[in-house]
């Protein structure tokens, strides 16, 4: 029997378990199906979502506006400018406030703890839009993309090169419940924190799966199945950028590095990216293996099954 996911929140993956996670992927692709041969799936007419943003956005904002267009409902994107959560209010009035008006609450926060406490006074679902501790709308996507690709997740190996950051986190975790082998390799400094890599080694050994964090990236991606990068610096951290493009030379992906990966591995990115640095613009957009695009194509359709089942 399908899981009821109705009413919930998604703030990050620890909270989706396998079942959930696969839920969410086989509706996506349902829906996908259905939005390519023009059947209609207007699964939310007259719902609608706000869309609280701290940080800039193309794709999430985008996919999540047009996804629910594509659904019969409607979204509100509330610009940083609009809404200084915190500061022009308090976090508790506007999860109050919105929940008057709408029947979810989309949010990219600076703080993990901001969506926490949207999600303890608002009476509709919150997803998390991205904070600095976790992606997990871009992680269903990326799982879906991986899926399409090989279908299957259980038993590939995802290597990860780059920073410890917010995607790593959330890719540990998504990775780590379906059954996937997971090695990160990151900078020395720049490794996720021991408390969330131990939550994806719970997570994964319950699968007989393997998290493996290393400073190198070869180990990382030896005969990975699927190789991911994200920035070196993300946003906000603008200030940092000196520092880390020295620290973290020797981590962009290049077609020597890929050379150790499966030959028929998937290359992968979230985006933005800063050619240059953590890949180049060949490898992203002229390299077979690359599903960058899909990728992002993706964000919508794992949004609009999240939408569907969440409200
Ligand atoms: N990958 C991603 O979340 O992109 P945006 O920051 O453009 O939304
Ligand atoms: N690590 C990036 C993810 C962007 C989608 C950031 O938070 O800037």
């Amino acid at each position: 029997m399908a899981v009821n996911l109705k009413g919930r929140d998604l703030l990050s993956l620890l909270h989706l378990n396998l079942e959930e996670i696969v839920q969410i992927l086989e509706y996506a692709q349902a829906l996908k199906l259905k939005h390519y041969a023009g059947e209609p799936h207007r699964n939310l007419e007259g719902k609608s979502i706000a869309m609280l943003f701290e940080k800039p956005s193309l794709r999430t904002r985008v996919s999540f506006e047009v996804g629910m267009s594509h659904l019969g409902g409607s979204a509100v994107y509330l610009s940083p400018l609009d809404v200084k959560m915190g500061k022009r209010e308090a976090v508790a009035d506007i999860a109050k406030v919105l929940s008057r008006y709408v029947n979810g609450i989309v949010a990219r926060v600076m703080s993990h703890q901001t969506v926490i406490d949207l999600a303890n006074y608002a009476s509709v679902p919150v997803i998390n839009a991205l904070c600095d501790t976790y992606h997990p709308c871009q992680v269903l996507a990326d799982l879906l993309t991986i899926w399409e690709k090989k279908n299957e997740l259980e038993g590939l190996k995802f290597a990860f090169v780059g920073d410890g950051n917010n995607m790593t986190n959330s890719l540990m975790l998504g990775c780590a419940t379906v059954g996937m082998d997971v090695s990160i390799a990151t900078p020395e400094g720049y490794e996720p924190k021991p408390s969330m890599v131990e939550q994806a080694r719970e997570i994964a050994s319950a699968k007989g799966s393997e998290v493996e964090i290393t400073n190198e990236p070869k180990t990382a991606v030896d005969e990975a199945d699927v190789v991911y990068t994200d920035v070196w610096t993300g946003m906000g951290q603008e200030g940092e950028t000196e520092r880390r493009l020295r620290d973290f030379a020797g981590y962009g992906l290049t077609t020597e590095l890929l050379s150790h990966a499966s030959p028929d591995a998937v290359l992968l990115h979230c985006l933005p990216a800063h050619y240059g640095e953590e890949i180049t613009f060949d490898l992203v957009h002229d390299d077979p293996r690359s599903a960058v695009f899909d990728q992002a194509e993706n964000r919508m359709h794992a949004q609009k099954a999240v939408l569907s089942l969440l409200l």
